[in-house]
């Protein structure tokens, strides 16, 4: 018997993955999950797979997606030994290892420490001032496009800020976005990354494959990755240049204290892995912000309801509030809760590989070594935990049961959380705040044919509103 023969018996007949439930062709290949992740469809045809075939479906080979929320929280449980899998390696620029990226626990918990202290909660209070300019010009600066073109893209004006925020607070400078108020070239880049990140998962060596043939999807992807790698070294360079002159205290960062490792027995990065970690950060932390924010602002517009009541909220908080005003605001922080749950930015599978002895998951024994995953779009449309879960109720997470926390994953989970949620929240609590505070009575436009539809999101490994725009007006 050949190869061929033995893999096809192996794989309709031998492979205990075989008998999981799923659609017939995926017991052969992934390509059609793939096919899908390229059209941005990806949660979606999960999703429906889960309604024909059940809480386990099998969408490659040696591959199963759970809508189980047990299972989901075992895979994401600190120390229950499930590491996640190749296809974030695929993701690093020609295979190198970022706190994102890494599928090894001893460089992820060893860089996780080192990163993690300067953006956790506490040290992020210091950076607030910076936080907070940004986001009261962002405000300005939507307003007068308001008054000039009698609506507002706030995914653009989003995307500027969040851009600016993480870039200051990584390299000391902002990149000055909002006060150029147009798209650049590297605004488009890094909405081009979800894309890039698809393709590469797909094609890990796409950077070569493109200097050998001219397709033009795969150019503007590796272009779009190699400019926004060169910013982020000419950023760091400059950072660096201002420490070693050492006559001007520049302003701290999120990395200042890691550079020069070894200097007087100090710990830290490299110059080369504090650009990779930087750019990880505006890849992870850019576009989902501004995408939770603008979803967060549509999803309150469309329910007339939910905006009285958040509008009564923040009318009387001071004009000069800062995020110590916001951060308990109960409909506020509901609202937001409900934005990550119906819109999560990141809806797609989480890949982990199941430790070597195999695992018990929803009543399967599940063999070593395959892959598993669950996928927020799912267990955020769960009935059980969220009864009329495509309706945007914030009052649900006035006393959330324990049903819905366990159900709840915007964000990750175990030991592979998201490093930049607090960051987040802080820019999108604050956003909120102030938008619907200078525009009690914003509303969807539909000039410039704007339509609702638009908002229907396309979903790579991120999710981006489909007519990547969001047009608002304020009166
Ligand atoms: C609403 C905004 C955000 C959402 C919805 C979000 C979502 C997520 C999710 C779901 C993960 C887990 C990915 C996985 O397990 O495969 C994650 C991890 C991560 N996020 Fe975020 N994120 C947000 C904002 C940010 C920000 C602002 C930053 C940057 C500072 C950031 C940086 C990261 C990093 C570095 C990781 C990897 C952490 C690790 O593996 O230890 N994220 N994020």
């Amino acid at each position: 018997m050949n190869y061929w023969q033995q893999r096809t018996i192996y794989l309709t007949y031998t492979n205990p993955i075989a008998r999981i439930p799923g659609p017939e062709i995926t017991k052969w290949t992934n390509w059609y999950t793939q096919y899908q992740l390229i059209k941005g469809t990806r949660p979606r045809w999960i999703h429906n797979l889960h309604q024909i075939y059940g809480p386990l479906v099998r969408i490659g080979p040696n591959e199963i997606d759970f809508s189980d929320v047990n299972a989901a929280r075992e895979i994401h449980k600190v120390g229950a030994g499930y590491l996640k899998s190749g296809w974030y390696r695929k993701l690093g620029y020609q295979g190198s290892e970022t706190l994102f990226s890494t599928t090894n626990p001893r460089f992820h918990a060893e860089r996780r420490r080192l990163l993690s202290g300067p953006i956790s909660e506490q040290n992020l209070l210091k950076m607030e001032p910076i936080i907070n300019q940004r986001i009261y010009m962002t405000i300005a600066r939507i307003e007068e496009e308001i008054s000039n073109m009698g609506a507002a893209d706030i995914f653009k004006w989003w995307t500027f800020m969040a851009t600016d925020v993480i870039g200051e607070l990584s390299f000391g400078e902002s990149f000055r976005m909002l006060e150029l108020g147009k798209k650049t070239q590297y605004i488009t880049d890094l909405q081009n990354v979800s894309r890039l990140m698809a393709l590469r998962s797909i094609f890990p060596f796409i950077e070569i494959v493109s200097k050998i043939l001219p397709l033009s999807v795969f150019k503007q992807a590796t272009e779009a990755g190699a400019r926004i790698r060169n910013y982020a070294d000419q950023s760091i360079k400059r950072y660096k240049r201002i420490i070693d002159q050492n006559h001007i205290d520049p302003k701290p960062t999120l990395f200042t204290k890691l550079y020069n490792p070894g200097r007087d027995g100090k710990e830290g990065l490299t110059d080369q892995e504090i650009v990779r970690e930087a750019v990880g950060y505006i890849a992870a932390g850019s576009d989902t912000t501004a995408v939770t924010l603008t979803y967060l602002i549509f999803g309150v517009c469309i329910n007339p309801e939910v905006q009285k009541k958040l509008v009564a909220e923040v009318a009387n908080l001071p004009d000069n509030l800062q995020h110590k005003d916001v951060q308990d605001l109960p409909y506020l922080n509901a609202v937001l809760n409900e934005t990550l749950r119906l819109y999560p930015a990141t809806p797609s599978p989480l890949p982990r590989v199941t430790p070597p002895q195999g695992a018990e998951l929803s009543g399967h024994h599940i063999p070593g070594g395959t892959i598993v995953s669950s996928q927020a779009f799912t267990l955020h449309r769960n009935e059980y935990a969220f009864p009329n879960a495509e309706k945007f109720q914030p009052e649900r997470w006035f006393n959330p049961s324990r049903e819905m926390k366990d159900a709840f994953l915007p964000f990750g989970g175990g030991s592979r959380v998201c490093i930049g949620m607090h960051l987040a929240k802080i820019e999108i609590r604050m956003g909120a705040a102030l938008f619907f505070k200078k525009f009690p009575n914003a509303h969807m436009s539909t000039r410039n044919g704007m339509t609702l539809e638009e908002m229907n999101p396309l979903m790579y490994f991120m999710a981006t509103p489909r007519g990547m725009r969001c047009l608002v007006e304020g009166n």
